[in-house]
């Protein structure tokens, strides 16, 4: 499984995605890290470790439409099977969604259906919650709404602020990314219809 990954900023799910892709018995090979912030610090990291990389800053077209067709040919270019969005801050058309649908994947920092959008985790020290944590998801139009592959849940502490439940919950997402890509990928894992389906298959 050929997978591009796409970032817009410090890019350390893409660092742990390509960590664990180096196992020799990982069933995804890494091979385009794409990003819509040309100065996204995670370009760099994967470039120094052979992947090619691509900037396609959204602020040179005119359009969503332009910037999604412009990705869209890299993507068929590179001969892209799965993509996999890492801290990719830009909403897609419907139609390259559509076009990806059951072929791209996203992590988001919160317990989906619970606090969608940015800020999640501001959001969920207001709301009060004691569990709070990070699913991946396949991508739907609709943000932050496509059925759920995988979560990882940590404790809210008392005196927690945004930054630590940050960092906490970080540390569980560059675990749990690498094994739902590995679902995925190794097709345990597949979407039908708008239901997740688990093969029997034992690891
Ligand atoms: C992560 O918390 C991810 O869940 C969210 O944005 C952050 C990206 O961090 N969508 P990084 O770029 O992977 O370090």
């Amino acid at each position: 499984t050929r997978v591009a990954i796409l970032i817009s900023g410090r890019g350390s799910n893409m660092a742990s995605l390509i960590a664990a892709a180096a196992a020799s018995d990982f069933p995804a090979e890494i091979v385009l890290v794409a990003s819509n912030r040309p100065e996204a610090g995670g370009l760099a990291f994967a470039a120094e470790r052979g992947i090619a990389t691509l900037a396609l800053d959204h602020k040179a077209y005119p359009s969503r439409a332009a910037f999604d067709a412009a990705l869209q040919a890299e993507l068929v270019a590179t001969g892209i099977d799965l993509v996999v969005l890492a801290g990719f801050m830009r909403i897609f058309s419907a139609g390259f969604v559509e076009t990806w649908a059951g072929r791209m994947i996203n992590i988001h920092p919160s317990l989906l259906p619970l606090f969608k959008g940015v800020h999640t985790h501001e959001q969920a020290l207001k709301a009060g919650v004691r569990l709070h944590g990070c699913t991946v998801h396949y991508v739907v139009p609709e943000l932050d709404a496509g059925p759920i592959i995988a979560q990882a849940a940590v404790p809210v502490l008392p005196g927690d602020d945004a930054d630590a439940l940050a960092a906490r919950i970080l540390v569980q997402e560059h675990r749990l990314y690498p094994q739902a890509l590995a679902l995925v990928a190794g097709g345990r894992v597949r979407l039908e219809g708008d239901r997740v389906m688990f093969s029997d298959d034992v690891p």
